[in-house]
């Protein structure tokens, strides 16, 4: 048995839809579409690569135009717009002083019903951007190049924070706020933070919850790892209150609304950085335990998420856009942050959690703001689907577009999500792309395509990719599934895993590359690491990972990582965990772990098992059942057979396991999990 079929993959779960009928976009979306003209194509084919981005650079404002717009004298580090000097606040703020001073930029909506939103027009931010960039040079003493981790919940304050950073030339490295201290502070550690900026608290979910508590388990992880932190500062969720459990440490903890006090009215000159010069790092999650801290650029980052809020999430200043995704992910840093904002956009933030305090409550923001644009993931369509059916229909609110990303959307959700959200009047695009990507790489261009429900689409203009087989082989249209890889590099690109280059080469360009001392970006497909079949009408369908990944209601998170902490508990000898699906969350980890001898199983160590995921990870994680078995199903060398316990896990036939060193094991597991 080769390693590859050794593997069980989320595309090897796949369930298999069948083909779909299409469905055209409103002529009413068509007749005011910022896309309406099909050469773009054309403008964007490989025969007019690398230049045709400049059509996307000039969606922005550069102190100096670049002499290069694609360098490749780093292969695969490709550098965009080499030579160019650009400072990505000034364009996501400054430059739109002139004509939206008074123009929400962001609007607030904090998870308790009867707390008042928050509108910050752009003049509003633009100062709170400056303070908060003075407060950081000046008080902090952060230099152009610095890393600075932040661990926030969904506040206006979180904007304002990356912002600043991108005013110096901080690289920021937003942690999702339901990581936990610990995976905050081993990604303090790795990105060589001094400063972590935290909020005391957050409500989700009808709950305060304690976020500075976090934070001494992150400087304390952080300093195991050999970093130290010598500044903590803490935003506060309420004025004057503290709302956190933990003492505030002299000399190392600061409330940021104090520290603001001596920055009133302070302007901050944006600094102009080169191009290429990182705007933010973004963990995520791989194969081993550890995970890649992105690497994001300046230029080419915001051209890319520029182009694509404007011509894919067709945003146009005078719209209501509500992404209601975390920041913490890529998608908020794209869709929520960078994208809109550099398009003078009106970008909705919402606090809590959507179904709070009943399922009404997504559709009655949309109806009190007069949202035209939404844009969500399919864990939480499925969710609102499910808790209320009816809902959307109470509400008079009317989207123009709306929008799936992070995980494959089933046809049959998808069309609750087109009549019963987008009351049959609105767009859909099903968008693909990852944390490494920076924005969108296949969708439906929403005035020129049919949309197809459960694919993704064609892809969006720029970017060719190609389906190779194992054997480096392309796969034709109307063929099987195989490995989707992009042919050329784009803008939106990350640029290198933080620290670890070879990392970079090994997990996204070798599989393919057949020199690997070519400068040629020719020789360099990106793997994505997805599985994916193309439809004979050009459309692509993604599978899911082909890696040790589970997406988990549209987060990545890495089985060793799981694993490793599993093995954190005293009594566990193995653990192996495996995808199984979930009704709402796509999919959920399910864990099996075996004892050390003399060990006895209880549930006491299940228990102890969960604690130790959510300590190492955060509640995120949590498993779906801890399977305490007595051993693991293994090949005769040694290896555990996943694929094994994932069929077991899914209710699937385990096919034949004859040649196992320990075949008997697995009846026995499968009676477990199972029944008789
Ligand atoms: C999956 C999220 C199907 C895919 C933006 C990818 C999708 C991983 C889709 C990246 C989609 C993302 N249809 N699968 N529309 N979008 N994925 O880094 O497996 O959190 O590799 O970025 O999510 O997840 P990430």
């Amino acid at each position: 048995m080769s390693e590859q079929e050794l593997k069980l993959t989320e595309a090897q779960i796949a369930v298999h839809w069948q083909e779909e009928q299409k469905f055209s976009p409103p002529k009413s979306f068509v007749a005011q579409a910022n896309m309406t003209d099909p050469s773009i194509f054309d403008r964007f084919s490989l025969d007019n690569f690398p230049e045709c981005f400049k059509e996307y650079a000039d969606l922005l404002d550069w102190y100096q135009y670049w002499h290069t717009t694609l360098d490749t004298s780093d292969a695969p580090s490709w550098k965009w717009f080499s030579g160019g000097k650009i400072n990505v606040s000034y364009n996501c703020v400054d430059r739109h002083l002139e004509r939206h001073r008074n123009k929400a930029a962001i609007i607030w909506v904090p998870e308790p019903e009867d707390e008042p939103h928050v509108v910050l027009t752009y003049q509003e931010l633009y100062a709170r951007v400056n303070e908060t960039a003075a407060m950081l040079r000046d008080f902090c003493g952060l230099e152009t190049g610095d890393r600075v981790t932040v661990h926030m919940p969904m506040v206006p304050e979180l904007p304002i924070t990356m912002l600043a950073c991108a005013r110096l030339g901080l690289i920021h490295s937003v942690v999702f706020g339901g990581f936990s201290g610990k995976a905050c502070g081993e990604r303090i550690a790795d990105s060589g933070s001094r400063v972590l900026i935290t909020m005391d608290g957050y409500y989700r979910n009808g709950k305060m919850l304690d976020n500075r508590l976090k934070a001494d388990e992150a400087v304390k992880t952080a300093k195991e790892e050999g970093q130290d932190v010598d500044k903590v500062l803490v935003w506060r969720r309420i004025r004057d209150q503290y709302i956190s459990e933990t003492k505030m440490i002299k000399n190392r903890d600061y409330f940021v609304d104090e520290l603001l006090a001596d920055y009133k009215g302070k302007r901050v000159d944006p600094v102009q950085m080169d191009a290429e010069a990182p705007l933010f790092l973004m963990y995520t999650s791989g194969t081993t335990g550890k995970p890649k801290g992105c690497q994001h650029s300046s230029g080419g980052y915001l051209a890319y998420a520029a182009g694509t809020s404007k011509y894919v999430q067709d945003i146009r200043p005078e719209d209501v856009y509500w992404c209601m995704a975390d920041i913490g992910w890529i998608t908020g840093h794209s869709y929520i942050v960078y994208g809109p904002l550099a398009l003078a956009a009106t970008s909705v933030m919402y606090e809590g959690v959507p179904g709070f305090p009943d399922s009404g409550r997504a559709w009655r923001i949309a109806e009190q703001l007069n949202v035209n644009i939404f844009h969500t993931a399919p864990t939480t369509i499925r969710m609102l689907r499910k808790a209320g059916p009816e809902e959307p229909e109470k509400y008079n609110f009317k989207f123009k577009h709306m929008t799936t990303v992070g995980e494959p959307i089933e046809p049959e959700v998808w069309r609750w999500y087109y009549n019963a959200v987008g009351k049959g009047e609105a767009v859909i695009v099903d968008t693909w792309w990852q944390t490494e990507t920076g924005g969108f790489l296949c969708s439906t261009m929403p005035a020129l395509h049919d949309m197809k429900p459960g694919s993704t689409g064609p892809a969006v203009p720029g970017i060719h990719p190609i389906i190779y087989d194992e054997d480096g082989e392309p796969v034709e249209a109307g063929g099987t599934a195989g490995n989707i890889c992009i042919q050329n590099p784009w803008p939106g690109a990350f640029q290198t895993i933080w620290g670890d280059r070879d990392r970079f080469v090994h997990t996204y360009y070798e599989k393919y590359n057949k020199d690997p001392k070519s400068k040629d970006w020719r020789d360099w497909p990106y793997f994505t690491g997805d599985a994916a079949v193309l439809a004979k009408d050009g459309y692509y369908r993604i599978l899911g990972r082909v890696d040790d990944v589970i997406n988990v209601a549209g987060h990545r998170l890495g089985t060793k990582e799981l694993e490793s902490a599993c093995l954190l508990v005293e009594e566990i000898a193995e653990a192996a965990v495996v995808p199984v699906i979930d009704e709402i969350k796509g999919r959920k980890p399910d864990v099996y772990v075996s004892l050390k001898p003399g060990k006895k199983a209880s549930k006491k160590i299940g228990d102890a098992v969960v604690k130790s995921i959510e300590t190492s990870i955060g509640k995120i994680a949590r498993p779906k059942d801890v399977w305490i078995v007595p051993d693991m199903p293994k090949t005769r060398s040694g290896k555990i057979m996943r694929r094994v316990l994932a069929s077991i896990s899914n209710g699937r036939d385990v096919g034949d396991v004859t040649t196992l060193a320990n075949p008997d094991i697995v009846e026995e597991i499968r009676k477990m999990v199972q029944g008789e």
